[in-house]
């Protein structure tokens, strides 16, 4: 069974009940998602499954045969940043960092769910696909990312920059 991961096939665990969060860090070695609870409360380990944002603590490897995983590692490179990446130094977006792998996947997975026209517990409109990326609306699907360290107003900042105007 293979994962792609990244973009190259890699060769799945053998046992089963290796979380998808075990096997980037444990087995691929990309250790740029966090294992923060372990317990799917503070989003640290937040990857992009075929696009869509999932908690990697709480998936199993095996879930995601043939299909396509991309971690921090896959978005951006230190030469190379994703655009998300360079706002967040810009708008110092992190302190300790522990959970900014996590936001920035979270972010882009979330800039797919607004163009999609999925709405939050925030939005007004639901008679429309056109939702804008407000602050409020950042600010709730984003709620499941938890920065303890204060720099939740940088994070909203570069995320409101790199996907939308600020529309409030
Ligand atoms: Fe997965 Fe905290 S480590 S949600
Ligand atoms: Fe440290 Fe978010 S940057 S918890």
């Amino acid at each position: 069974m293979s994962i792609l991961v990244n973009g190259a096939l890699a060769e799945g665990p053998k046992d089963p009940r290796v979380s998808l969060l075990d096997f980037l860090r444990e087995h691929r070695g990309l250790t740029g998602s966090k294992k923060g609870c372990n317990q799917g409360a503070c989003g640290a380990c937040t990857v992009l499954a075929n696009g869509e944002r999932i908690l990697s603590c709480l998936a199993l490897a095996v879930q995601y045969e043939g299909q396509e995983i991309v971690t921090i590692e896959g978005l951006g490179t230190a030469d190379n940043l994703h655009p998300l990446q360079q706002a967040f130094v810009e708008h110092d977006g992190f302190q300790c960092g522990y959970c900014t792998p996590g936001q920035i996947c979270s972010a882009v997975g979330m800039a797919a769910e607004l163009q999609r026209g999925v709405p939050s517990h925030v939005t007004h409109a639901l008679d429309t696909d056109n939702i804008g990326m407000t602050r409020d609306e950042v600010r709730e699907r984003m709620s499941g990312n938890l920065c303890r360290c204060g720099a939740h107003n940088g994070i909203v900042d570069a995320i409101l920059e790199t996907f939308a105007e600020v529309t409030e």
